[in-house]
């Protein structure tokens, strides 16, 4: 199994944990997982190279002090392990451009980006994308709905390189895991919570607990009182209640129970409690990994090691089956 993460913002939120690293981190158990903070992909938007480098330190750390565990799977980070760019180019030259050009997410993100500060890279991304999964013949790949473009390209362009050159490459399935949680944006429910809104509705995991508080105290609900889950017209209040059952493990309904009678600001206040307990020993954990950047480095080196034993292997496949 392989999942990669950016290290752009920093810090991971509440939408990344809850979304897709809690899987990471549960997914453990039951295969072999190769885990990596990708970096190269950063690189598509302007960045800043001291910030950059912190940022990946800070997500590793983030991901070991989440509950990675790097004496099962390989965490590394993307660049130390060159395969990546070099199986890339390989699958550049295999994807059609009118392919490459019907990913809705580029065009959202380049959108975004504004047309002088897209760059190529940002376009064909989703291909480096495809080379990361297929490198380690990953037969799962845990995504969010939004990724499920790029990982139908991916296996189509495993099949197409296996007809053209022989069985080379493992197909993966589309994989989403149960449980994953759809966390929303505190000021603007009708959004995701995602490092692009980066307002007050964006909870990040290693916000102050005083910061966290105030921006759950403030989240947008609606004009009603009562605490009940209702999607479509308490967007607000029901993602505050998924939030406090994905971490609480009390069921929506449980949460529903204890909250009859009682308004919008009691939940909102315990929330907050629950949110600041679970990031406190997280936050905790993450400082004093970064406190200690040699053994980090060191742990970071160990599973680039482990990731390019796989990765070396397919590549030097691939490389034969092409003519070089
Ligand atoms: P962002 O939206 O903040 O840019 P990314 O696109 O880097 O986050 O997403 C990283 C991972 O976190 C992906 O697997 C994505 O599906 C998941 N994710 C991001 N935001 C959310 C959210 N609000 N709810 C659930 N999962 C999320
Ligand atoms: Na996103």
């Amino acid at each position: 199994m392989l999942s990669g993460i950016q290290p752009t913002a920093g810090s991971f939120h509440l939408g990344n944990y809850l979304g897709a690293l809690r899987q990471w981190v549960d997914l453990q158990d039951s295969a072999e997982a190769f885990y990596c903070v990708v970096d190269l992909h950063a690189i598509t938007v302007a960045q800043d190279p001291a910030e950059l480098r912190r940022n990946t330190l800070t997500s590793a750390a983030q991901l070991l002090a989440l509950g990675v565990d790097p004496s099962r799977s390989a965490l590394f980070v993307q660049s130390h392990v060159p395969e990546h760019a070099q199986l890339g180019w390989v699958m550049q030259c295999l994807t059609g451009f009118g392919e490459a050009g019907r990913m809705t997410q580029f065009k959202d993100k380049s959108q975004r980006q504004g047309a002088a500060n897209t760059t190529v890279g940002l376009f064909t991304y989703p291909i480096l994308q495809v080379a990361d999964i297929l490198l380690y013949q990953a037969a799962r790949v845990p995504v969010g709905e939004d990724q499920r473009q790029h990982l139908e390209l991916t296996r189509d362009l495993a099949v197409r390189f296996n007809g053209r050159f022989g069985e080379t490459f493992t197909v993966p399935e589309v994989f989403i895991p149960p449980g994953a949680a759809k966390v929303l944006d505190l000021q603007t429910p009708e959004k995701q919570m995602s490092k692009s809104l980066p307002g007050a509705g964006c909870v990040f995991l290693l916000d102050e607990p005083k910061v966290t508080a105030k921006k759950i105290r403030s989240a947008v609900t609606d004009t009603g009182r009562e605490v009940v889950a209702d999607a479509a017209n308490k967007p607000g209040i029901t993602n505050l209640l998924t939030i406090h059952s994905a971490l609480s493990g009390r069921t929506v309904a449980q949460l529903e129970q204890d909250f009859d009678g009682r308004g919008y600001g009691d939940l909102k206040k315990e929330l907050a409690e629950v949110v600041t307990e679970f990031v406190a020993p997280v936050q905790q954990r993450t400082h004093e990994l970064l406190d200690d950047r040699a053994e980090l480095e060191r742990t970071l080196a160990e599973g680039a090691a482990r990731a390019r034993e796989v990765a070396a292997g397919t590549l030097a496949q691939v490389y034969d089956r092409v003519g070089f």
